[in-house]
């Protein structure tokens, strides 16, 4: 029989090897009544969705050293958070982002709410979020499961069943472990545990702390787990965008609607998207248009995308019908979703 999964073993194991990160409360510091900083903790988990703790770190020092508090993230101006947030993916989050900062700072006098509950009601929260921040920030008994998590636990209680049907199952079991005590150190610590020894592929089972409590390893079977249910192979899309420049420098950009695809970003005007070939569609500019070599290629959650980038100078009194000019002076590439960018970059070195 093997020995049960201990919460407090974990935290032993963390109070040694926590991982450093810019919003997070070293354990030992906690335990001396050091309390995170909710919007730090929020904003990290934010940024943390869909993506690696080391992409996101430039990116929250950048965002936490401009807008230090929710009040000033709350009265930031959107182009100037979008174009901090470019190159993250995922743009929603950051429309959401605003939306909740300006609801804390403005309705709750900047002070976030301390249950999940409370948090589940903010824009762009949802039950991950909520949990995370209400673990982490506030010390709530909240069961928190992202993809670390559920590997985690489809191994120490060897999980057969397939992802994402076995979620409902691999969160109960992280509920049963959650424990009273330092349930927001513990929430990091199944985390850390994931990100560094209880890997996807190669886990480090020779130095787990929850080794002898891990019905995978001893079934040797961690490395099998979890199992997914094969997706779907993504569809490609066409497109083409139009890369316009002015005599003096200056580059035709368009705002996307705040709905849809990248929506609130900055981008090159073109086409829709779509599978097959490129539609229809109108220039943005009158213009002798060159096709440039190559595509710029990029890969969405449902589909992948390969665009035509079609370039031209045109002059000075020239007006567009879509779009408008920025100077050589205010385009930083940077403020650019990576799609756009790549375009850009296909342009430039050609
Ligand atoms: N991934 C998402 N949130 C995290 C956190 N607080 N610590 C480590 N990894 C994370």
């Amino acid at each position: 029989m093997r020995e049960h999964p201990s919460p407090e073993v974990l935290l032993e194991w963390y109070d040694r090897h926590a991982r450093k990160m810019p919003w997070r409360v070293a354990p030992s510091d906690r335990q001396q009544g050091v309390c995170p900083d909710p919007y730090r903790v929020w904003l990290s988990e934010i940024m943390l969705q869909q993506t690696t703790v080391a992409a996101v770190k430039d990116y929250f020092e950048r965002f936490t050293a401009r807008w230090p508090t929710v009040q000033d993230l709350a009265s930031a101006k959107d182009e100037d958070v979008m174009a901090e947030w470019a190159g993250l993916g995922y743009y929603a989050r950051a429309r959401n982002l605003l939306k909740c900062a300006r609801v804390v700072a403005d309705d709750l006098d900047g002070v976030f709410p301390d249950t999940v509950e409370g948090l589940r009601a903010l824009p762009g929260v949802g039950p991950y979020t909520a949990g995370a921040v209400a673990a982490i920030a506030f010390d709530r008994q909240a069961v928190v499961v992202d993809g670390n998590v559920e590997r985690v636990m489809a191994r120490l209680y060897n999980v057969h069943t397939p992802l994402p049907a076995a979620k409902p199952e691999l969160t109960s079991l992280a509920e049963g472990l959650t424990p009273a005590l330092r349930p927001g150190d513990y929430a990091q610590a199944v985390m850390d545990l994931g990100a560094t020894i209880c890997t996807p592929r190669n886990p480090a089972c020779g130095i787990c702390p929850w080794r002898p409590a891990c019905d995978a390893r001893i079934a040797g079977t961690a490395g099998e787990l979890p199992q997914k249910t094969p997706r779907k192979p993504k569809p490609i899309r066409f497109g083409t965008v139009y890369i316009a420049r002015r005599v003096d420098g200056a580059v035709l950009l368009e705002r996307r609607p705040d709905k849809g695809l990248l929506g609130g970003m900055l981008g090159w005007p073109g086409s829709e998207w779509v599978e097959g070939e490129t539609p229809r569609h109108k220039t943005p500019i009158r213009a002798e248009w060159t096709t440039l070599n190559g595509e710029a290629r990029h890969t969405f959650t449902h589909f992948h995308l390969r665009l035509t980038v079609k370039t031209a100078l045109v002059p000075m009194e020239r007006k567009a019908d879509i779009g408008d000019f920025v100077s050589l002076d205010t385009f930083r590439p940077s403020d650019l979703p990576t799609v756009m960018r790549k375009a850009f970059d296909l342009y430039h070195n050609t």
